[in-house]
């Protein structure tokens, strides 16, 4: 059966990406795909809907699912929307399935295959398919513009008619995709970078990034090239190295993650009270609840009137025409393979990526990692 593609606005509050944008619209298009998005549904990322030549643009929720067998999403669906989408249809997009018990549930009932993002291997093949990689950079890049926004300092060096200004100290703790565009763009604004992974393998990547690594003697490299969680000796020696460098830092943006477990506290309320003033926490790992103790998730909060602690969630959409641009091109990637000459869509379940990105086939949980967590069934 020929692809209906839908498309429907993001309903989660603060959602603002689209999992469309025009050029990947007009590819699917010239693949023989039917493109249908809800009206409006574009807009919070700053696209209109006559941007999207030869798409379909449908007034509701409801006549936008009927009959559609392909489904772009960012957010998981919510129930409501499952109860619109068709049985036996396609569903790509961020499925956080531990949190989402209920609905991975229905879904299997609905007999949906489900293609989740955050499952898309981390493999050299699907480097153009990472949603969490293409996501967690714009993260990374806009924490440090909060951090710079709300820091009491210049970032670069000035030297100026009323004297010269130090270049702000920033310390950027967790070195993955999010930590090293951090790196990166406090590097181009003028800051002094320091470099903090407990992966070791992080040290030749912030070095060449300009930051200066700080080794804390705590080694946990752990499967796939993930952190593993730390011993409580470990996790005394890395605090007992970090605490000095956090008490010199002007901003420290913090994006230390460990997969399936809330992130590692790092920052202690002591290390914190211990800050210079005017210092700034960005924590992005707030999602998981934060590496600073005194994070809270969606605030920006005061602490002695000395030290801001930002806990920003769902950060790569606030910026959200470069972040729905580079999801909607993840997405093209990963299914453009397998639509046919004639505009079918035939998934490989043999094919790696695919294999291990589905989570539902046909009512059964597929994704061998979630089963040994038993998300549901
Ligand atoms: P993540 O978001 O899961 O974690 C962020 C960083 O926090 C990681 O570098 C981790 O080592 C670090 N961390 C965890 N616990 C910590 C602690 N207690 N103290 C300090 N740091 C801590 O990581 P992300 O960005 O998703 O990357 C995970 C891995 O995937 C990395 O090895 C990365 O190189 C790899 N990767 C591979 C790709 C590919 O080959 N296609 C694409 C993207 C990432």
């Amino acid at each position: 059966m020929p692809i209906k593609l839908a498309v429907p606005n993001e309903i989660m509050p603060d959602e603002r990406r689209i999992a469309l944008e025009p050029g990947v619209a007009k590819r699917l298009i010239d693949m023989g795909v039917e493109v249908c998005m809800e009206k409006g549904a574009a807009l919070s990322a700053h696209f209109s809907d006559s941007d999207f030549a030869g798409v379909t643009i449908i007034d509701t929720p409801e006549e936008l699912y009927k009959g559609a067998n392909l489904i772009f999403k960012v957010q998981p669906p919510t129930l409501e929307e499952l109860d619109m989408i068709e049985d036996g249809a396609t569903v790509v997009g961020f499925m956080q399935p531990h949190k989402n018990k209920e609905l991975t549930e229905k879904m299997c009932h609905k007999g949906l295959i489900s293609l989740a993002m955050e499952l898309v291997p981390r493999i050299s093949r699907a480097q153009s398919m990472d949603a969490l990689s293409s996501q967690a950079a714009i993260a990374g890049y806009k924490g440090v513009i909060m951090g710079a926004d709300l820091a009491s300092v210049f970032f670069p060096m000035l030297t100026t008619a009323s004297g010269t200004i130090r270049p702000a100290k920033v310390l950027v703790i967790g070195a993955g995709v999010a930590g090293l565009q951090a790196i990166a763009t406090a590097k181009r604004l003028g800051a002094v970078v320091e470099a903090y992974d407990v992966r070791l393998a992080t040290r030749e990547q912030c070095e060449s990034l300009g930051a200066r690594f700080i080794d804390t003697g705590v080694s946990a490299d752990g499967e796939g090239g993930y952190a593993r969680e730390l011993t409580d000796e470990e996790k005394q020696q890395q605090q007992d190295v970090l605490a000095k460098h956090i008490a010199h830092s002007d901003v420290v943006i913090s994006t230390a993650a460990i997969p399936g477990k809330p992130s590692p506290k790092i920052i202690s309320k002591e290390m914190v009270h211990d800050m210079k003033i005017g210092a700034v926490i960005v924590d992005l790992a707030s999602e998981g609840g934060g590496n600073c103790e005194l994070t809270q998730p969606g605030e920006t909060i005061f602490i002695d009137h000395r030290v801001t602690i930002a806990g920003p969630l769902n950060v790569a959409s606030q910026t959200p025409v470069h972040a729905s641009e580079m999801y909607a091109r993840n997405l093209f990637n990963l299914i453009s393979p397998f639509i046919t000459e004639d505009g079918n869509l035939e998934l490989d379940f043999n094919d790696e990526v695919i294999a291990k990105s589905v989570l539902l086939c046909e009512g059964v949980v597929k994704s061998t990692r979630l089963r040994r967590e038993e998300i549901t069934r």
